[in-house]
């Protein structure tokens, strides 16, 4: 069954160009692309953009683009869409420009979120630069990251079977009573190696999405952005920790937009063939502390 291949960019509309711009190359160690009064593009390795910041008073995110390894697997994935009573358009030339790709198509999942099936992202002129990174970020056939969507009190069952059409599988799921008598319950999908691309979940947050997570090749840049982010004030979301699915070592910093980007490094990679869905009972391993926890045990 043809399947999208990976998360190949993200739109977020922001209000803020500027503090996104000193967010992403500053803190976080991204490089600009391009830059108008319109958009900030920003980018993470070989290709022309990552990270697509549109102007608007939203904050939150815009549109997800997930690639297809031919212009055939986005018309079957398209086709596959409309039987199940999904519209999808053809894209026309300017958004593909804009987009940096050769044939785009644009959905709608079951939550509103605009979803870009696409083919072909373009490869930069110049190789990746970042005076920030003494890696370099994780991208290639995992995609450039994994994003965790609100589900907004839409049914779990129609999402993964609306990501199913993707070619989505269920890698596994967690709930955990995070307070008395709030459970939240979060299931995660994967489309390749990557544990997972996108999950869902039902905790109360006020964004589309909860997080966007880019990963470094060593745990050393990690920890340097870490610093960087504390030094610039930035607010956290969640201290250092680790996940016990996808073994992340990652904090979680807020974005200028409110939603957060988890920082990590040490993602598990699985193997399809042989992999089993879990059920597990912890969000976290160790760490991923609430920042005020950290703080008040501080002053003590
Ligand atoms: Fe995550």
């Amino acid at each position: 069954m043809s399947s999208v291949t990976e998360l190949g960019y993200v739109g977020i509309e922001a209000s803020k160009l500027t503090d996104w711009e000193r967010f992403g190359v500053d803190l976080l160690g991204l490089q600009v692309a391009d830059r108008s009064d319109g958009q900030l593009t920003l980018r993470m390795d070989h290709k022309a953009h990552r990270w697509i910041i549109v102007a608007g008073s939203a904050d939150d995110l815009a549109f997800t683009g997930f690639e297809c390894a031919s212009e055939a697997d986005l018309q079957a994935i398209a086709a596959r869409l409309r039987a199940a009573g999904t519209p999808v358009n053809d894209g026309d030339a300017s958004l593909a420009a804009a987009r940096k790709v050769q044939r785009i198509a644009v959905t709608s999942d079951p939550l509103g979120n605009r979803v870009e099936l696409y083919v072909g992202l373009a490869d930069a002129a110049t190789a990746f630069r970042s005076d920030r990174l003494s890696s370099s970020f994780i991208t290639g056939q995992g995609g450039m990251g994994h994003q965790v969507l609100m589900e907004r009190g839409v049914d779990r069952r129609q999402l993964i079977d609306w990501y199913g059409m993707l070619g989505f599988k269920l890698t596994d799921t967690i709930s955990q009573e995070v307070a008395p008598g709030i459970v939240a319950e979060v299931a995660f999908l994967h489309c390749n190696g990557r544990h997972h691309t996108v999950a869902f979940a039902n905790m109360p947050f006020p964004k589309r999405m909860h997080h966007f997570m880019i990963e470094v090749a060593d745990i050393r840049d990690v920890g340097l952005a870490y610093d960087r982010c504390m030094d610039a004030r930035q607010p956290f979301e969640m201290t250092l920790g680790m996940h016990p699915n996808d073994h992340m070592f990652s904090f979680y910093v807020r974005t200028p937009s409110g939603m957060n980007v988890e920082y990590g490094w040490g993602g598990l990679v699985i193997d399809e063939a042989t992999w089993q869905v879990q059920h597990l009972d912890k969000l976290s391993s160790w760490g991923h502390r609430p920042p005020q926890v950290v703080s008040e045990l501080l002053q003590a």
